[in-house]
């Protein structure tokens, strides 16, 4: 049995983008028989840039919730909030002293962000340390991860050598699962679907705002009724396959390539197809945001499994270090 771990971003409620790219093939993934899987809000990650206490467990619920919606088991999977797990904090000052501070400062994410934001915290810089210990922690074998975070992958099995090879085998080295490029889910201006685009359609408001989102954002030529439109070069069309049966999906193709089936109509099939495909998860997500401490209870459970796996590895490590243990 492979364990396989994966770290959440808190930074709001996700999208269509980001369940169709990323969420759904993880449910997949972790719900498989064969994978012992861990899975945690990294709320901690957050704080580099969130530093309202509201703001951070709001984002902390949306996202828990949203997981739980679309089909993830909390009894197979061991879903927690990574603040539940403090270990994770003492692990990251040991590796944060194994590891060179010339090697930290080549990290891309951190130039990037730096760049980029306001707030250039020294927990913004130290953050790589911080996932590493994330996947250290629960001696973890495969990783899936973005593109964006292969970098990291690479720091925290090159940390886990260093000490691996300094005080034996302490550490397990973990791969990376690259996971398919969120750049496939268009958003409604036809680019890619982000938050930052502000091109995102989100599942789970109410039929009636989805219905004004989608009439309203996405845009059409204004080729007649009557003539025949090119599907591959349409916003709506691409969505509607993504979220459709292949059957629905070639019977659209053909409906725009022959004419007489307007943009309007191919917007009324997009509507109804993403209020019908995600209304149990819109269900799912409402009652657990008006249940609050249904996943309250959820993610302690997650806590108090992974809490012993962490307490373990840390016991090891402290020994291997010269602390008590
Ligand atoms: N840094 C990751 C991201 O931005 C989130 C994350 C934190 C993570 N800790 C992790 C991912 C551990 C995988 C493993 O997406």
């Amino acid at each position: 049995m492979s364990r396989i771990l994966t770290g959440i971003q808190s930074t709001g409620r996700p999208h269509l983008g980001n369940i169709l790219g990323a969420i759904i093939p993880a449910v997949e993934l972790a719900n498989k028989a064969e994978n012992d899987s861990f899975l945690f809000i990294a709320d901690m990650h957050s704080l580099t840039q969130i530093k309202n206490a509201e703001e951070l467990q709001a984002n902390t619920f949306q996202v828990a919730a949203t997981w739980l919606a679309c089909g993830l088991d909390p009894e197979k999977t061991t879903f927690y909030r990574q603040s539940d797990v403090p270990e994770c904090t003492e692990l990251t000052w040991y590796l944060n002293c194994y590891f060179p501070y010339q090697r930290l400062k080549l990290a891309h994410s951190f130039k990037d962000k730096s760049d980029r934001l306001e707030d250039v915290n020294s927990g913004l810089f130290v953050y790589p340390m911080l996932m590493a210990a994330d996947i250290l922690l629960y001696d973890a074998n495969y990783v899936p991860v973005g593109k964006d975070q292969l970098q990291h992958l690479e720091m925290t099995r090159d940390v886990a050598s260093r000490i691996n090879h300094k005080h034996g085998d302490v550490f397990v080295l973990p791969e990376p699962i690259l996971q398919k490029d969120a750049q496939l889910i268009p958003g409604t201006d036809g680019e890619k679907m982000s938050k930052s685009r502000n091109n995102t359609i989100d599942i789970f408001e109410d039929p009636k705002s989805i219905k004004k989102l989608i009439n309203k954002n996405i845009i059409t030529d204004n080729t007649p009724l009557e003539e025949p439109k090119d599907p591959q070069t349409s916003t709506i069309y691409h969505l509607y396959k993504l979220i459709s049966s292949e059957k629905e999906a070639k019977k659209m193709e053909k409906e725009l390539q022959a004419g007489g089936y307007g943009w309007g109509h191919a917007k009324k099939d997009l509507i109804d197809a993403v209020i019908l495909k995600f209304e149990q998860e819109r269900e799912k997500f409402n009652h657990y945001m008006n249940h609050p401490q249904e996943v309250e209870d959820i993610l302690k459970k997650g806590a108090l499994k992974a809490k012993k796996v962490a307490q373990a590895t840390l016991l090891r490590i402290r020994k291997n270090l010269g602390y008590s243990y």
